[in-house]
């Protein structure tokens, strides 16, 4: 997999050095640059890692000029198609599609795990009662650390195992709970007789006081959501993951930490921005004038839900999400949604406006998905934490794959410094 096809001239010592290739099974290959600073006494400079691979993956493949993406080989609209959520976790955790009764061990094995030690439930009670359920979440789940250290041996694949299903089974309760907190209802237990989603629905909008029935529209919807954000290989917070968790540390402080990464606007926030903007807009009148602030970058105002630093041509999440829109806004009764209606005008006016054209700036996963949330009564700022129990099995597969390779060094850039060179220490009354 791995053969010397490129080299770096140094130009002040004519000296050349050969960069091995490393090479996937597809896409793009990376030139090996680890040697670089042994051999020619320089480091390579790359803020946002625009052309720096920090690992090799078979988790997840993604094309950002054709706009394919792909878990394990398989193509995402055939499994948002075909499959269910917790089938792709499976995959997505051991790397092929599971036979019948290794789909119903791992759908026991997560249906078990669901509940939360009451200890956990207390932190609850410890936050402010506006807090924003993601910084809920990256509390409560950091704190899962404290619980489970004593059977958490890194090295043993079976605790990994083990780790993996806690985790994909206590995030929807952890963020069903942090809604209930910001609600001020009680919390409801999951019931393990109902699939991933509709126990997510059921602990988030069922109350002890009356029956409450799921929707299967609305769970089905919920479960291609998911499948969509299940996994997107090195993002800011996967990346966050394995640079926590390369260095050994306890893997849900490690989960933790992508959680805030997930957070920015930038990232898994853009889905609550993206509504907070459709807000703000209010009427398809006033969309010149939002474009036109884009478009001049008035005080940083972006089209949130647009542009990707990998896809340079559809999102194909955003495809299949804006048809899911369709098929729940038309379940619900609700096929004139203004906000819909908003963003297909906004969608419209960028897909053919040159600014947006020459800097290949599509809808991503973020723009329609937030419309479907509202939908399904899902408040504003739960849209996030929505997206971080999906990505949450894109976090746990990354964090074995990484875990188990005996190759893994800690995670540790150099840096180009730029601050004062060396001077001597002045006394206070000298200075
Ligand atoms: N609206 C207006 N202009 C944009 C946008 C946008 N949404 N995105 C990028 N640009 C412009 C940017 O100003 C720059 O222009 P110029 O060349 O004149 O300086 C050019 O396009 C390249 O942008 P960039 O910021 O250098 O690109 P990046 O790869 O560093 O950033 C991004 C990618 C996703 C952060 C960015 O496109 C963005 O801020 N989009 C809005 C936020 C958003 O929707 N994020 C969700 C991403 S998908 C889900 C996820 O990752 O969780």
């Amino acid at each position: 997999m791995t053969q010397a096809t490129y080299s770096l001239l140094n130009n002040q010592t004519g000296e050349k050095t050969e960069l091995p290739l490393v090479t996937g099974t597809i896409g793009t290959p990376g030139a090996d640059v680890g040697k670089v600073y042994d051999k020619l006494g320089i480091f390579t400079y790359d803020p946002g890692f625009t052309s720096t691979c920090s690992t090799k993956s078979a988790i997840t493949y993604i094309d950002g000029d054709e706009g394919v993406l792909l878990y394990r080989g398989y193509p995402v609209d055939q499994l948002a198609e075909h499959s269910s959520f917790i089938e792709v976790c499976y995959l997505v955790l051991h790397g092929e599609l599971p036979k019948k009764d290794q789909l119903e061990a791992f759908e026991g094995s997560i249906r078990r795990h669901t509940m939360i030690n009451e200890g956990v439930k207390r932190f609850f009670d410890g936050f402010y009662y506006d807090a924003h359920p993601m910084a809920m979440l990256t509390g409560v789940v950091g704190a899962l650390s404290a619980f489970y250290h004593d059977t958490t041996n890194n090295k043993d694949p079976k605790h990994r195992e083990i780790f993996a299903h806690r985790m994909i089974a206590k995030i929807p309760t952890i963020a069903a709970a942090a809604y209930k907190k910001f609600y001020g209802q009680p919390f409801m237990h999951p019931q393990n007789n109902l699939d991933y989603c509709s126990n997510l629905l059921q602990m988030m909008f069922a109350v002890p006081a009356e029956p409450y029935h799921v929707d299967p529209v609305a769970a089905r919807a919920l479960d291609v959501l998911f499948i969509l954000h299940a996994d997107h290989e090195q993002n800011a917070s996967t990346s966050t993951v394995r640079m926590a968790g390369s260095t050994g540390c306890n893997p849900y402080a490690a989960i933790s930490s992508g959680i805030a990464a997930l957070w920015g606007p930038l990232h898994g926030g853009a889905n609550e921005a993206v509504l907070n903007m459709l807000d703000e807009i209010g009427d398809a009148k006033h969309v010149p004038e939002f474009m036109n602030k884009v478009k001049n970058k008035v005080e940083g105002v972006r089209l949130m839900g647009f542009g990707h630093r990998v896809y340079k041509n559809f999102d194909p999440r955003a495809k299949i999400i804006r048809e899911q829109c369709h098929k729940v806004l038309k379940h619900l009764g609700k096929e004139n949604d203004p906000k819909m209606e908003l963003a297909l005008k906004l969608e419209e006016i960028a897909l053919s406006d040159d600014y947006f054209k020459q800097r290949k700036l599509y809808p991503n996963v973020d723009f329609y998905s937030g419309i479907i949330y509202e939908a399904l009564g899902i408040p504003v700022n739960m849209f996030t934490p929505m997206f971080a129990v999906a990505r949450t099995v894109g976090w746990c597969a990354h964090w074995m794959e990484m875990t188990a390779d005996s190759s893994t060094r800690i995670a540790r850039p150099r840096q180009v410094y730029t601050g004062a060179p060396v001077r001597n220490y002045v006394p206070c009354d000298q200075r």
